[in-house]
């Protein structure tokens, strides 16, 4: 068989439905936009925006923001409709193999791990950061070695991560409910830097707003945009190039509204609620973050900013300490659940991955009693744990932002050939003017990553490389697909 022969949609939503591999059904829009807004608020709210603002942008990383949440916007409108009609829990795995074939499939399996394994552990490295700060501000000093971004073994991280991995292995619920605690405290820190920063803006750090480009250390040689390399400029920071170059780094504080996806087959009604969730939530940040961003480089110059935590240090910088510490404990707080969720999020792609037989088929087993893809919850958390603990990661998230932009171009073709080859599915959701609308999700997706470093781009296709080697080795073997194999249960 073709390695680009689809799996049908009917079969997809039917193994979801064998019931040694059934997830529990509990969540509910709001749920979902909880858990959106849950995974979405972050590291880059929280850290990129001092960075992109002092090195690429300029104040105007709120507009880095809005084109940013634009590219998102048009690829969510696409996410939305797919959810709405194969509600499975591979996102974006799945519809690739309902749509383009098992091969593309297999590497958008493959490279989402980029997105939510090493996604989770970057943000991991962040949290212990924040951790040690605060640690530090009550007197408590761990040593470098042991925790922050220069570790040789990051232990916070470790700790970190193997707690939320017992959580999720624990319950949906439960970790939905963990979820709305920690979501109530970082949108109540997100509103007061907004409402109390307002009151320290001054007109005239907006000046100039977007600042002249300038070629500088930090975009020279590997760490230049591909395309900047490409069409010969010499590379430049800032300038109207410095505005998208901004986008492409700070798409990172948009990862996540896709995960709302992968709780497809936990949500009670997955056709309405799903395209509530994965919009809604994507609607919310992007008012939060661009909201944000203004107030704080008109709180303090743009290259002024703290690169590792600037809404902090731009409050500390006015005299204001002890908002300064509340949104330390907001932050620390914030990366909790954008860890949990991107490990919840790659453990269902995995989980609908070895029940296609991709992956080994006993790891799909879901808990007896949690309902929940316990062992290969617990192997990602381990994995994650050791990431995290013992790689310094940094370099890494832009490696995160170009294996997401890929599988939003998957989803977004994949939508407009389902119109072709399923018009009869229902489609509780459409997307607005196909196929222009995808065609613009893709273009877009591409030119964002057009606009990432060349280090990045040579990062991805090593990784990529050894996704299609593993494919030919070990998934097109297996694959039950292919060999028309009934369910058999895991063991
Ligand atoms: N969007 C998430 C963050 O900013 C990944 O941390």
């Amino acid at each position: 068989m073709s390695i680009f022969h689809t799996k049908s949609v009917e079969q997809s939503i039917e193994d979801s439905e064998e019931s040694e591999h059934r997830l529990r059904r509990n969540l509910s829009a709001l749920d979902l936009i909880v858990f959106g807004v849950g995974v979405v608020v972050g590291t880059g709210i929280f850290v990129l925006t001092g960075e992109v603002a002092k090195d690429t942008a300029g104040p105007a990383v709120a507009l880095s923001f809005v084109i940013a949440g634009v590219v998102c916007g048009l690829a969510a409108l696409c996410y939305a409709e797919f959810a709405s009609t194969v509600p499975v829990a591979g996102s974006a795995y799945t519809f690739s193999y309902a749509t383009i074939g098992e091969f593309p499939a297999w590497i958008v399996g493959w490279d989402l791990m980029l997105e939510l394994a090493l996604g989770a552990a970057v943000v991991a490295v962040g949290w212990s950061g924040y951790f040690s700060e605060l640690l530090g501000s009550l007197g408590i000093k761990l040593p470098p070695t042991l925790a922050g971004e220069d570790a040789t073994v990051n232990i916070p991280a470790i700790v970190i991560v193997l707690l939320l991995t017992a959580v999720l292995v624990a319950g949906i619920k439960l970790s939905a409910r963990v979820n709305l605690v920690v979501v109530t405290i970082k949108v109540a820190v997100i509103l007061l830097v907004i409402v109390a920063g307002l009151f320290f803006v001054k007109g005239a750090n907006y000046q100039p707003f977007i600042p002249p480009a300038k070629a500088t250390e930090a975009v020279g040689g590997l760490q230049a945009p591909l395309i900047q390399s490409l069409f010969g400029f010499t590379p430049t920071a800032f300038g109207v190039m410095g505005v998208f170059a901004g986008a492409a780094i700070v798409f990172f504080a948009f990862i996540g509204f896709d995960v709302v996806a992968t709780a497809a087959e936990e949500t009670r009604r997955p056709q309405r609620d799903l395209p509530i969730g994965i919009i809604g939530s994507l609607a919310v940040c992007t008012v939060l973050y661009v909201a944000v961003s203004l107030v704080v480089v008109g709180m303090q110059r743009y290259d002024r900013l703290s690169s590792s935590a600037p809404l902090a240090a731009a409050f500390s910088a006015l005299g204001q300490n002890w908002l300064a510490t509340v949104i330390s404990i907001g932050a620390l707080a914030g990366l909790t659940t954008v860890v949990m969720i991107l490990m919840l999020g790659q453990s269902r792609i995995f989980f609908a991955m070895s029940r296609d037989n991709l992956l080994p088929r006993g790891l799909a087993a879901v808990h007896p009693k949690f309902g929940t893809p316990y062992r290969i919850t617990i192997i990602i958390g381990v994995v994650t744990a050791l990431l995290a603990g013992f790689i310094p990661l940094s370099a890494l998230a832009e490696l995160v932002n170009i294996g997401t932009l890929f599988a939003f171009i998957l989803v977004s073709i994949g939508v407009v050939i389902l119109r072709r080859t399923r018009p009869d599915l229902p489609r509780a959701f459409r997307t607005p003017l196909v196929p222009l609308v995808p065609a613009l999700a893709v273009l877009a997706s591409l030119y964002l990553m057009l606009n990432l470093p060349v280090e990045t781009w040579l990062r991805f296709l090593v990784w990529m490389a050894i996704g299609v080697a593993l494919y030919f080795l070990y998934g097109r073997r297996h694959s039950r697909v292919d060999s028309g194999e009934p369910a058999t249960p895991a063991r």
